[in-house]
């Protein structure tokens, strides 16, 4: 497994893929569980390599105290991901990432307003615009989003339509403890 904490030296190796051998990207903000080891796992079965974001992004988050608690494990993240024959996984910094501050972000005017929008006010901006950063650094082939979180998958899934990207964005079902409750990071603060 080959770790890139920066982006430069990632785009650089990016560019030198056989553009006929695809790139499976599941983008996550570590905290790695269950649900995450299965989207991993099904992009490794589906594309020759599979890359995997860890970052924390502090745009989605509305709440500062939230983003202050936000667990994270990066050594046991990336035992996880090497066990599971991850190729390649990028761990950008908030620097690299927001160059510009939060200028230049992807809005929705509809949709991402309803439902979790309603309460968490920006979160969808901050996920669209990260989540748009990151597959233009990793320009991947599919990229694999959990069922847990359906009104952000539809909204990545609209805004790759909305702006012609050739990506397969692909869903895949929520991973429960045996008590039903989904497998999320956030278990860990509860
Ligand atoms: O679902 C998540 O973990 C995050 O919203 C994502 C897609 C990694 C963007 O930060």
């Amino acid at each position: 497994m080959r770790l890139f904490k920066n982006l430069k030296d990632w785009v650089d190796f990016r560019s030198q893929i056989n553009g006929s051998l695809y790139i499976g990207f599941v983008p996550t903000m570590g905290s790695l569980h269950k649900g995450h080891i299965s989207l991993i796992k099904r992009s490794t079965k589906e594309n020759r390599y599979t890359v995997v974001s860890i970052f924390i992004n502090p745009t989605q988050f509305d709440n500062k105290n939230d983003l202050k608690k936000y667990p994270s494990n990066i050594k046991n993240d990336l035992k996880i991901l090497e066990s599971i024959g991850v190729e390649y996984v990028i761990l950008p910094t908030e620097k690299e990432m927001y160059k510009n501050g939060y200028n230049y972000r992807i809005s929705e005017h509809s949709y991402s307003l309803q439902m979790e929008g309603l309460s968490r006010e920006g979160h969808f901006e901050g996920v669209l615009t990260v989540v748009m950063k990151l597959l233009n650094i990793v320009q991947p082939h599919r990229t694999y989003f959990g069922e847990k979180d359906y009104q952000q998958f539809e909204l990545i899934e609209s805004m790759c339509k909305s702006f012609f990207m050739n990506i397969n964005i692909i869903s895949c079902k929520t991973i429960r403890e045996k008590d039903g409750l989904a497998f999320s990071s956030r278990n860990l603060l509860l």
